[in-house]
């Protein structure tokens, strides 16, 4: 909440602090009223040469009241200091001292779930980016590191369990029923990894023996009834620790690794020290109530996390500028491991849709930002697809143009030179330089410029000379920022396709010979690349495995796709030829739209589907993606006007030609597929599944009743979430004409048996708010009456607002603006609630410029209704004012 106009931070500005703080001890003395925490910190000058001189010292507070302050044991009086909204200052501080501070505060009020909060009965915290300051006053920024002391007292009863990062080093019992635990973490850390849990929780144990042979007891806590959900998290975490002694002879370094999954929690999961915090939905799975995809989601997450022990803990950031230097990096390596614990290709596949739907949006909507941002207003806003997953590609270009050797040599001395310090993103690349010999100037571009780059790519085959030719035209797009680009160093991997298949050809100026495959650097604005010994014109494989994170174009006809279709080695240019051809095909039908009935359905699209139903030698997740055609927010995205409704309808025209075209193929396969497994979220069996209800979906677009049929024993026989949800949802969104009534039957059974698991209840309530039938906005607005929903609770909001807005496009997007009015009423209501959830489920509304001007008039309007509120966040307002038209 503020005064004045919020101010922007600037990576220029720069400075380290004028004091350390060598040592915290907390006390944290929890109560139903009040909780009180009393700091003792031991605070140095900064003796470093950049630093400050001042002679005051400023603590950072969030709001915070102060009970008690006194220096080297003097209590101080009010001259002594001044006190704040955002700060507490001490006046002409000595070089050397202990400050004792305490204050009051009231974590059941706390419904930003930032710093320390109550989830249902249990105390947690979150303090990352900057939620410490909330807890008591500190130095709250990650380059200051300091070992932390942490004494909790409680209720015995009420929290049997009291946890901090570290080891237990006392215990013992007070008068009253209450009880304390103290903790002591031995490795020096910002506070945004500071944690502390109490509550009446319920524990599994296991232990890891680390590759030099020290065991460690490895801890899940959860609530009693999900005593039950903890196997696969476990699993997941000894394969984590396991996966990085090997791949990055990265071994933990603390005797205990603890975990708490908590029911409310702003975002997936949060790496503190030694006690990672959890929101269930990415830590709790079992077979009846956890889909396929969660089931992978918690083996992600649960990696990310524990990788962070080292990408982000021992080597943390010097300032949230260098925010993707952990979460890039750290993204990067849990993708590896997903794709080492499944399919590599598949992998890749669903981790380019995520990059090429959002992440493209997000760098040409109104907030793009570099994944080295310059300045930014709330730095929660910041936690976004470029710094994650654009960031993990260009750790991944990193790794790709230095090769699997040489990265790990570079990671090996990023960590051994800056363990035990908050560094930079340029320490990264330093290190990969150095033994590499490579020079990343050019290359970190891609840190410091926002935007997606384009590259346009020509070709031309010589036959007298043999001799082919790729014509490279690079552009980089306007931003916000306004800065002018410059060309960036793009890996460009490719291969060429003759009639046969492959062809090996030289590239002039290589010395690697004749070979299928070449990585081109692309350095330049326009580059031709020659290719010799070329005795036929192919077709180019382009951007293999997706070697940059950019647009690319090149005029490929239906046939040259149905070469790269039929005869590419590599699986995602397989896959991305087969999404183009989709799209042209739908592309087709949206240009004449509302006529479509004259538009033939290519029937190459037709045939190349029948091809992969029929080839049962395939891999099934991989033919479940070939067959799915692009969703309408990747259509979206790349269209610069979004025609709504001609997207939706010839979407789904095309969906029911292939249905009615290859309905026996469809229910051959279905037949194939259907078979009752011992449930295991194994990849061969997930592959099973998603070929499987890829092809239901397709069939229940069929009118007979047998389809319909279909979907519904689908939904009784089923023995996983998987099988039941997309039963559900294939009856939810039929347009049979019986299909309404047993929508609501199945519904109700659903809520019925699942009622007491939240997780499943976030997944029903999800599949009602993604109903692409009319009418949707209504029940999305009864369901937040429903007795399950619940406004505090981020799951619920998501699962309603969050699919509504983002996953029904059709509905959201509504032309008499109804959608956007919906959105806008949350926003105001959760701006002062849970300003991060606020500020995040406003993004489809910042990307009005895409839409028709009725839309656009609708969109803009009630961003600056938003805009008019009083006391708006600053999550918020950094939101909507950089996406209102200037
Ligand atoms: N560091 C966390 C992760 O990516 C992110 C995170 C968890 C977070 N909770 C948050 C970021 C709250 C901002 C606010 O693993
Ligand atoms: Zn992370």
């Amino acid at each position: 909440m503020r005064d004045a106009s919020p101010q922007a931070i600037h990576l220029k500005d720069y400075k380290p602090t004028a004091f350390l703080i060598k040592s915290t001890h907390l006390t944290i003395d929890l109560g139903e009223e009040n909780t009180r925490v009393t700091s003792t910190l031991e605070i140095v000058r900064n003796c470093s040469e950049d630093a400050p001189e001042d002679k005051n010292l400023c603590l950072h507070s969030g709001g915070l009241c102060l009970d008690a302050i006194s220096l080297d044991g003097k209590e101080l009086g009010e001259a002594d200091y001044e006190l704040t909204s955002d700060s507490l200052s001490v006046r002409d501080v000595p070089e050397s001292f202990s400050l004792v501070t305490t204050t009051t505060i009231k974590p059941q009020e706390n419904t930003t779930l930032e710093g320390l909060y109550k989830s249902q009965k249990m105390f947690c915290t979150q303090c990352e980016a900057e939620g410490f300051r909330n807890i008591t006053f500190y130095l709250d920024r990650p380059d200051v590191m300091s070992e932390f002391t942490t004494k909790i007292i409680g209720d015995k009863t009420r929290y049997p369990v009291l946890l901090s990062n570290g080891n237990l080093i006392g215990e013992g019992d007070l008068e009253n029923g209450r009880h304390w635990k103290e903790w002591h973490d031995p490795f020096k850390k910002p506070c945004y990894l500071f944690a502390m849990v109490a509550g009446d929780l319920s524990v599994v144990r296991d232990s890891f023996t680390t590759m030099s042979g020290r065991n460690v007891r490895l801890e899940i806590f959860v609530e009693k009834k999900d005593l039950d959900k903890c196997d696969h998290a476990m699993r997941s975490l000894k394969n984590a620790m396991k996966w990085d002694e090997e791949v990055y002879g990265r071994e933990y370094d603390l005797d205990i690794f603890m975990i708490v999954a908590v029911d409310d929690f702003n975002m997936g999961a949060m790496e503190n020290k030694g006690l990672n915090i959890f929101n269930t939905s990415c830590v709790l799975a079992k077979p009846e109530v956890t889909t396929d995809l969660a089931f992978q989601r918690v083996e992600a997450v649960v990696a990310h996390e524990y990788f962070h022990n080292w990408s982000g803990n021992r080597v943390t950031c010097r300032d949230w500028f260098q925010l993707s230097l952990k979460e890039g990096f750290t993204v990067f390596r849990d993708a590896e491991f997903s794709a080492d614990m499944g399919s590599p290709v598949v992998k890749r596949i669903e981790d380019v849709t995520l990059l090429r739907t959002a992440q493209f949006a997000e760098d040409a909507g109104p907030m793009s930002h570099p994944v080295q941002p310059s300045s930014f207003i709330e730095i929660s806003n910041f936690y976004t697809l470029t710094i994650y997953e654009k960031g993990a590609e260009v750790v991944r270009m990193i790794y790709n143009l230095l090769g699997k050797e040489l990265f790990r040599q570079g990671s090996d001395l990023y960590f051994s030179r800056h363990d035990g310090q908050a560094v930079t993103i340029n320490e990264f690349t330093a290190a990969m330089e150095e033994v590499s010999g490579r020079d990343l100037t050019q290359f970190k571009r891609w840190y410091t410029q926002a935007g997606t780059p384009s590259l346009m790519v020509s070709d031309h085959y010589d036959v007298e000379s043999e001799t082919y030719s790729l014509i490279v035209k690079q552009s980089l797009p306007e931003t916000p920022d306004g800065l002018e680009k410059l060309p960036q160093h793009i890996p460009l991997a490719i291969g060429l396709i003759g009639s046969d298949g492959e062809i090996n050809t030289e590239l002039k100026g290589s010395d690697a010979g004749a070979v299928d495959h070449h990585v081109l650097e692309v350095t330049e604005a326009e580059q031709r690349f020659e290719f010799n010994g070329v005795t036929e014109k192919p077709v180019p494989s382009l951007l293999r495995n997706f070697s940059a994170p950019i647009r690319l174009h090149y005029d490929y006809s239906r046939d040259d796709l149905m070469r790269l279709i039929q005869n590419d080695t590599d699986g995602f240019v397989r896959w991305d030829a087969m999404q183009q051809l989709g799209e042209q095909v739908i592309d087709e039908l949206v240009v004449s739209y509302p006529n479509t009935s004259s538009v033939e359905i290519d029937s190459r699209l037709i045939e190349a589907c029948r091809a992969i139903l029929n080839d049962t030698s395939m891999d099934s997740a991989m033919a479940a993606h070939l067959l799915s055609l692009p969703s309408e927010a990747s259509l979206s995205e790349k269209a610069s006007l979004v025609k709504v409704d001609a997207i939706h309808a010839a979407r789904s025209l095309v969906r029911q030609n292939i249905a009615t075209a290859l309905q026996h193929e469809l229910e051959a396969t279905y037949q194939r597929l259907d078979q009752t497994l011992a449930y295991e979220p194994s990849a061969e069996q997930i592959a099973l599944r998603s070929l499987k209800n890829v092809v239901l979906g397709y069939l229940s677009l069929l009118p007979a009743d047998k389809h319909l049929d279909r979907c519904i024993s689908q939904y009784h026989s089923a023995n996983n979430m998987t099988d039941t949800l997309a039963a559900l949802s294939a009856v939810v969104n039929s347009e049979h004409s019986g299909a309404s009534e047993q929508a609501g039957i199945l519904l109700d059974s659903f809520y019925q048996r699942f009622a007491n698991e939240a997780l499943a209840v976030d997944q029903w309530l999800a599949i009602q708010a993604g109903c692409q039938k009319q009418g949707a906005l209504n029940s999305v607005m009864q369901l937040m009456q429903h007795d399950c929903f619940e406004m505090t609770n981020p799951n619920k909001l998501r699962s309603v607002i969050g699919v509504f807005c983002n996953q029904n496009l059709v509905n959201f997007h509504h032309a008499d603006g109804s959608g956007y009015e919906f959105l806008a009423d949350q926003i105001m209501t959760l701006n002062a609630q849970n300003p991060q959830i606020a500020a995040r489920l406003l993004t489809p509304l910042t990307r009005w410029r895409k839409y028709d001007d009725c839309r656009q008039q609708h969109m803009i309007s009630q961003l600056q209704r938003i805009k008019a509120l009083p006391n708006l966040s600053k999550d918020v307002y950094e939101v909507v004012s950089k996406s209102l038209p200037t």
